[in-house]
């Protein structure tokens, strides 16, 4: 019997991830290596999907595979802390300048642990967040209709268009006492990938100020774009951000970073303070990976990578394909996703679904020529 009828048996059709599945099937990757992979036809494509922007040097890596290999070989998770969370999180202290940092395993559960820190932290109860961006699979974070929700989960969250300032000033004049946190993608995937403005990100930061309510930034995705994260790029300093994905150096990770006193409620010893476990979170393999993967993506490489971005978007505009977003993150834009998600792919090119392409330190010249190549004879057919 072949993997997707097997699949098709013992997975809710066929599948685990939502967000990477395309009709009838997606093919099975069997071999990444470097900025190929493998699918179990023998057809190989050029990643650009890059397990949705996370892994920044490609696949298999030998450094960062060597040092994951080397933390398992001492034991791949423990009932105790380890060092290595402490290496990692000065590593991020060091990037960003952000003060402390909590660790789990995925960008979803960062950003519910950012939710659950900024609640804690003002004790207050509603959030903000934008329309069409996309925060990971949390109640409060998905669409309100969206299916499998309790009622009463709309009533903690509110959630306003994209860079309209007049509605987050009328929703804080209204609630502003009520509000923890408005969390803030600054270039959202789902939204189209474009930056926001610099000028209302900072009257966003103005404002949250004005009414003591936490300015929280998703970096899940835009944290590959600067050093410190895309955040870097504009005149403001969040008092929360959540990351995950390059962090990990391919294994599963999250995080978020705040200052010690906006984390404070994390502390075990502080009064009422909040109880988040994770029994693998923090695990010395991703952890060692993810060290190893940030020190070799340090401000030189992130440049780099970026140049090389915008140069296959010129190159794409150039050739009239629709495509936008910055550095190492491209969007193509179509009415019919699946569409271009196959033609791509018979092409040579492993695309996000909704057309995310993100590229990796381990592409070549020749590699991103193809890229530029398949991506325009798809949009050309
Ligand atoms: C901005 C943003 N936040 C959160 C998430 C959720 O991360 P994960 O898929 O690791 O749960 C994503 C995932 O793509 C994301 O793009």
């Amino acid at each position: 019997m072949s993997i997707p009828d097997r699949a098709q048996r013992v997975l809710p059709g066929g599948n685990t991830r939502t967000t990477l599945f395309v009709p009838p099937h997606p093919p099975y990757a069997v071999r990444g290596n470097g900025a190929l992979i493998t699918d179990d036809t023998g057809h190989r494509v050029i990643d650009c999907n890059n397990n949705y922007t996370s892994l920044i040097h490609g696949h298999a890596r030998a450094e960062v595979l060597e040092t994951a290999i080397e933390a398992a070989r001492s034991g791949t998770a423990f009932g105790l802390p380890t060092a290595s969370e402490v290496a990692l999180a000065e590593h991020l202290r060091d990037r960003t300048g952000i003060e402390q940092w909590r660790f789990c395993n995925s960008g979803s559960e960062a950003v519910l642990m950012l939710l659950r820190a900024a609640r804690a932290y003002t004790g207050r109860d509603l959030i903000i967040r934008f329309d069409g961006s996309y925060h990971g699979t949390g109640d409060a974070l998905v669409p309100p209709e969206a299916p499998g929700l309790a009622k009463s989960v709309s009533e903690s969250v509110l959630v306003l268009p994209q860079n309209d300032l007049a509605a987050v000033e009328k929703a804080l004049h209204e609630h502003g006492a009520r509000v923890a946190a408005v969390l803030i993608d600054l270039m959202p995937n789902r939204a189209g990938l474009i930056p926001a403005d610099p000028e209302y990100v900072t009257a966003l930061r103005n404002l949250t100020r004005q009414h003591a309510t936490l300015l929280a930034v998703d970096e899940v995705i835009t944290f590959r774009l600067r050093e410190g994260g895309l955040h870097t790029d504009y005149d403001i300093q969040p008092d929360l951000v959540s990351v995950g994905k390059v962090i990990g150096g391919g294994f599963p990770v999250g995080a978020i970073g705040g200052s010690a006193e906006v984390l404070s409620p994390f502390a075990p010893t502080a009064p009422g303070a909040v109880s988040w476990g994770g029994t693998f979170s923090a695990n010395p393999v991703t952890m060692a990976a993810g060290l190893t993967a940030l020190q070799l993506f340090g401000a030189t490489e992130i440049t780099e990578l970026n140049q090389r971005g915008d140069a296959v978007r010129a190159r794409l505009l150039k050739a009239d394909v629709p495509v936008r977003g910055s550095g190492s993150l491209l969007r193509l834009t179509t009415p019919n996703p699946t569409e271009l998600w196959w033609k791509l792919y018979h092409a040579g090119v492993l695309a996000g679904t909704n057309g995310l392409l993100a590229l990796s330190t381990a592409m070549t010249d020749a590699q991103l020529d193809q890229i530029t190549d398949g991506v325009t004879r798809a949009f050309r057919t």
